[in-house]
Formats: C-alpha cells, structure tokens, sequence
C-alpha cells in the first residue's frame, strides 16, 4: 500500500562528511585539523579509531558519484575539508585541495546531481584551535576569508551552500563536554563558540549572497525535540531551558535577529555575554534560502529533585562534563525503546512535531532534512546481501514522519539520508555504521545494504510504501 506519494519535484538525496569519508588526511597539502589531533590521542575515540584512511573517498570519488547516480539521487550533501584547501585556517589556498572539490562538484553535474556542499563539519585546522579555536572571534571572521576562498573557486556551480554543520555539536560537545574535537570542558568558552559559530555563519552567509548570488543559502542545525517528564512548572521550566540552548541559541540570531532573552538570564552564572558585540546579531541575521534540519531522536527531560540519582541519558556520550551549560539542575531521562545502535530512541512522531513547530514559528522558511538514519550491527548473509530490515523501518517511519508534517503544510521541500557510505562516525569510530552502503574497512569494496536497494525505489517512484508491502 502507498501510505504517501511525494511530488517529482521533492529531492531525494544522501548525505556525508568529509573528514568521515575522505582520508588522505597528509596527501596533496592537507594540514591537520582538530579531529586528526583528536582522534590521534589516546582513549579519544572507541578503539583508538582515527579517519587517516576512513572510506578511501579522497581516491574513490568517482566511483562514489557512480553509487548516488545508480541510486537515481537528486542531490548529494557533501563537506569541504577546510584544512584541505586552506591548510593552516589563514592566507595561502592549496590548489589541489580546491581541485579535488571542483572535480566533485563537476563529476556531480555531468550525473546531473545537486552539489549540496557544507563549509564546516567540524575539521576546524589545528592552527587555528592554537590561538582560542570557536571561543576566539578571530575564528569568524578567519572562516569569512576561508568561505570566501571556496565560494569564489567554485561559485554557484554549487546548487546550495550550507554555512555549518550542527554548531551545537560543535560548540557544547567540543567546548563543554569534550567528547568531539578539540575536546576542552570550558562552559563560558562553550557559549562563546555559540555566538563566534553563529558570526561565522552570518558572515560566510553575506559571502554566498555576494560571489555566487544565483546559489541557494543554508545552514544545518540538529534541532533537539525536547519533552518535559510532567506537566509541573518546574519540569516545564527544564524544557524552556533544554531548548534555549539547544534550539533557540541558533534560531533566536539567524531567524530572529537576536539571541533569546531567557538565555542570557540563564546562563547569566557563566558568561556576561560581552563577546557578543553591537550589530552582530544583525549580521547573523542572513536571510536563508532553506533551513537544514537533522534529526534522530527525542529528548526527555526533569527538573532534578535534588534527593534521587542523577540521570544524564542525553544520547551525546559519557563524559564527567555536561554539554548543557548551566542547566545543572535538569536530568536526561532514559526513553522507551526501540534503540539504534547509538542507544538513541526511535521515535519518528517528534520529527512531525519538529517541522510543525518550525512551520509555525517560521511559516515562511523553506526546509530539507539534511540527515536522517540510523546505525545498526549489520550482518553480511550468507548470499553476501546486508538485510537491514530495521534500517529500512526506521527511514520508511521517519520519511512518513516528514510526509505527516507535510500534508499540514510544513514547506519540507528535500531529505537527505545519512549516510551515503559506513564511515567514522566521530568519538565511536567505525564501529558504528550509518551507512545504506557498507564499506568492507579492509578492502574498501563497497556493497549495496537492502536500504539502498529500497531508496532507489523510493528516489524513482516518489511512493513511499507501508510495512505491509
Ligand atoms: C550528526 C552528524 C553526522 C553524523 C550523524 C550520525 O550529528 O552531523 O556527521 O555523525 O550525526
């Protein structure tokens, strides 16, 4: 049965990351960047896992853009690597880092593929982590030059410009919880990423709209759903505090124009917020094409009753540091299952609620999911298939989830699986895969899981199936 049918003009795409994919992390002029020091630093990530060789990508492409065209993909979500092109965060470019990109983005168009391209996934150059990392301003205004750089060689060739990644992960677990590079526990160094991150995309944002003015503006956030355990005030004042930091610290600046009143009260233990500076918020105030919107699952939180035990079921790793600035006294409650491979909940009817809600305080804001998928313990059967039934249910319920949020008029216009290919997925390695094509880490052969098999048919007909079929 046809639970939905999406219009030929919806994109269908996939998803990944350069310093997950790539490799050649010392070929062609690459200068190292924060996860390369990272993961090179013992009890960083799950069994010492580094991305020197990840899936090959760096030599692989054109096979790659082989696999997303065989998928009948629309479009492909890719990362620039701004150690590659620029290796030391300032001054000189390296040529052949721009090249390898402008090969991709070309090899993409001849396939009559979108190029989707994110400046930032999180590979920040280590020299500019040297002199304060996101905590400086100085950061910003060094990625304003960077995107210039990239903008300039590659233009609008280029369908989309997606400024950042997720800066929450960026910033709280990189600055606060140090579990993601560059792994600092610094609470007020943690709020100042927040804002030179949003700097840093208002500022590349103004960049787009001059060099590549025909080219598409976005960011991605990993926007938390966050739901209080009662209805008491002080359960519903720990959801209002949960989505300050996690949601409106982001959407306050880029779609408001100014940071949440409540945020600053908050936090107010931590930072003055004197790093943010007279029209600042302005200039992160970019108006965006799209709005990029990741999502995995829910988030269950309390106000803690100061007597039971702590619970910090967050999904976002075991560290003795919080990511969730000043908001010591709000427990993470463990959810019901079903669970990914991460231990993260499935729960596909808060992607709904998300784009309602979106749809609702920005009714005229365009969106795509940018990633979306789940990590489960593949197993190669005996005939050499990947029989990935949970990975299938799991996007079929989430692609329903969007097509819900859809028919009530949220202006979801793409959806971008993640990922694309089994990769280094950060502080857990390559031991879990996200992938709808698995990657053999030994041989590098890639071989189609039943979830691609199952997107290609989703991707060529625009029906998304029920269980039942
Ligand atoms: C997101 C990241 C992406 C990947 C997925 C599983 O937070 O953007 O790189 O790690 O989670």
């Amino acid at each position: 049965m046809t639970r939905h049918h999406f219009p030929e003009s919806f994109i269908w795409g996939s998803a990944t990351a350069a310093y997950q994919i790539e490799g050649a992390a010392t070929e062609d002029g690459r200068g190292p960047s924060i996860w390369d020091t990272y993961s090179h630093t013992p009890g960083r990530t799950l069994n010492g896992d580094t991305g020197d060789v990840a899936a090959d990508h760096y030599h692989r492409w054109a096979d790659d853009l082989g696999h997303i065209a065989d998928l009948g993909l629309s479009a492909y979500r890719f990362s620039i690597s701004w150690p590659r092109v620029q290796p030391g965060g300032s001054g000189r470019f390296n040529q052949a880092g721009i090249d390898f990109y402008s090969r991709l983005v070309d090899g993409l168009l001849e396939r009559g593929i979108r190029p989707v391209a994110t400046m930032y996934h999180w590979d920040l150059p280590q020299e500019l982590e040297d002199t304060g990392g996101w905590a400086a301003r100085e950061t910003a205004l060094r990625f304003q030059e960077y995107a210039a750089g990239i903008v300039g060689a590659l233009g609008d060739r280029v369908h989309t410009w997606t400024t950042l990644n997720e800066p929450w992960c960026s910033a709280y677990l990189g600055y606060a919880s140090g579990v993601h590079a560059p792994g600092r526990t610094e609470p007020a160094a943690a709020l100042a990423a927040v804002h030179h991150l949003n700097l840093a995309h208002g500022l590349a944002g103004r960049v787009v709209r001059e060099l590549a003015p025909s080219a598409e503006l976005s960011v991605t956030l990993n926007l938390h759903v966050v739901r209080g355990a009662s209805d008491s005030a002080a359960d519903q004042d720990a959801v209002r505090r949960i989505d300050a930091l996690a949601n409106r610290a982001f959407l306050g600046p880029m779609l408001d124009g100014a940071y949440p009143a409540d945020l600053l009260a908050d936090t107010a233990s931590v930072t003055d917020w004197s790093f943010v500076r007279e029209g600042d918020e302005k200039l992160i105030a970019v108006p965006l094409d799209v709005l990029g919107v990741n999502y995995y699952s829910s988030t269950l939180v309390r106000a803690w009753d100061g007597v039971s035990a702590r619970s910090d079921a967050d999904g976002h790793g075991a560290s003795t540091s919080t990511p969730w600035v000043a908001a010591d006294d709000v427990d993470f409650l463990p959810q019901p299952g079903p669970y990914t491979a991460m231990g993260w909940n499935i729960d596909p009817p808060a992607l709904t609620e998300l784009l309602l809600r979106l749809h609702r305080e920005y009714p005229n804001q365009p969106m795509m999911i940018t990633e979306n998928g789940a990590a489960f313990d593949d197993v190669v059967s005996a005939d050499g298939r990947i029989h990935d039934e949970r990975r299938i249910d799991y996007l079929r319920r989430h692609i329903g989830a969007m097509a819900d949020a859809r028919a009530q008029g949220a202006d979801v216009r793409g959806y971008f699986v993640w990922s694309l290919l089994d990769n280094f997925e950060w502080g857990y390695g390559y031991d879990r895969r996200f992938g709808i094509i698995r990657v053999d880490y030994d041989t590098q052969v890639r071989t189609w899981k039943d979830s691609a098999h199952w997107y290609q048919r989703l991707a060529a007909t625009g029906k998304l199936d029920s269980a039942q079929d």
